[in-house]
């Protein structure tokens, strides 16, 4: 089982609309996917389902002491399963971050790891401080979404630095890639932020694949559907996420067999 973090220090960039439509795709084609969603707002929640939100999740079960296996809900789609946030009454009461939680954490991703997980998507609160620095000191992936916009890249040195130190610590997390969000492609600025990324940060820490700006995002968020369920057939916009889905089998050698072709004939 392999884990990924949807992370970034800023607020608002896409983390929660990546962290539903990646695991849906990655569901879809055939990975045992849980989305875990450690928001105390509980996004994937209020964005998926209202039963979610009001489910025990993430937070009962750091509380508690348990693993939060109990806590998973299924979907329509018998790869896609949840963990939604849980009941955070107060978010002043959020326990410290500490030698605890990680413990708890570890605990949490083994006992996940043995129901038969192929990934674990996680969504997290904008900034890396309280339970996210716990987070990214127990997953394997940081995937970052950048906004393809000229001020959304100024974090951007911060946020590698900020992995580079959790790695020097000891943590195991890598970097998975950084993925450009709410791309505007006859935009001069979205273009050009893009264009420079490219230039100053190595191709393998950056996603071929980009996420389109596209109000069906919203309205997919507001219906509580992933963008591919939105109607009959998928908009072209869901299928950013099919490519994305599709390169993060081959960079994370998420496949054993990525490498052996299996072709289907068409006719016999
Ligand atoms: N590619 C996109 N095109 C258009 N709108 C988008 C896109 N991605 C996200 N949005 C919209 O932008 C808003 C913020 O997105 P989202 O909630 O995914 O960001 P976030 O990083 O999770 O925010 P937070 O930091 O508050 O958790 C939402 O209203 C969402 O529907
Ligand atoms: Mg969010």
């Amino acid at each position: 089982m392999i884990s990924i973090a949807i992370t970034s220090q800023k607020g608002g960039v896409g983390k929660t609309t990546v962290a539903v439509n990646l695991a849906y795709a990655l569901a879809r084609r055939g990975w045992n996917t849980l989305l875990l969603d450690t928001d105390p707002q509980g996004s994937v929640g209020l964005s998926l389902s209202e039963r979610a939100r009001k489910c025990p999740g993430f937070y009962d079960a750091l509380r508690s002491g348990g693993d939060g296996v109990g806590s998973i809900l299924n979907t329509r789609l018998p790869e896609l399963r949840i963990m939604p946030a849980g009941q955070v009454e107060n978010l002043f009461e959020l326990k410290p971050p500490g030698a605890d939680a990680r413990a708890a954490l570890a605990r949490m991703l083994e006992a996940l790891a043995a129901t038969g997980l192929d990934v674990v998507i996680v969504d997290t609160p904008a900034g890396l401080t309280g339970y996210t620095a716990d987070v990214l000191r127990s997953v394997d992936y940081a995937l970052v979404p950048q906004q393809a916009e000229p001020l959304g890249v100024r974090s951007l040195p911060q946020m590698l630095g900020a992995l580079q130190q959790l790695r020097q610590q000891g943590a195991r997390i890598q970097l998975a890639g950084l993925l450009l969000t709410m791309m505007q492609h006859g935009q001069h600025e979205s273009a050009e932020v893009g264009r420079e990324l490219r230039q100053i940060i190595p191709p393998r820490l950056m996603f071929e694949s980009t996420v389109p700006r596209d109000p069906l995002f919203l309205k997919a968020s507001g219906l509580g559907v992933p963008l591919g369920l939105l109607y009959a057939n998928p908009p072209a916009a869901a299928v950013a996420f099919d490519q994305l889905a599709a390169e993060l089998e081959s960079r994370l050698r998420l496949s054993a067999t990525d490498d052996t072709l299996i072709p289907t004939r068409l006719m016999d």
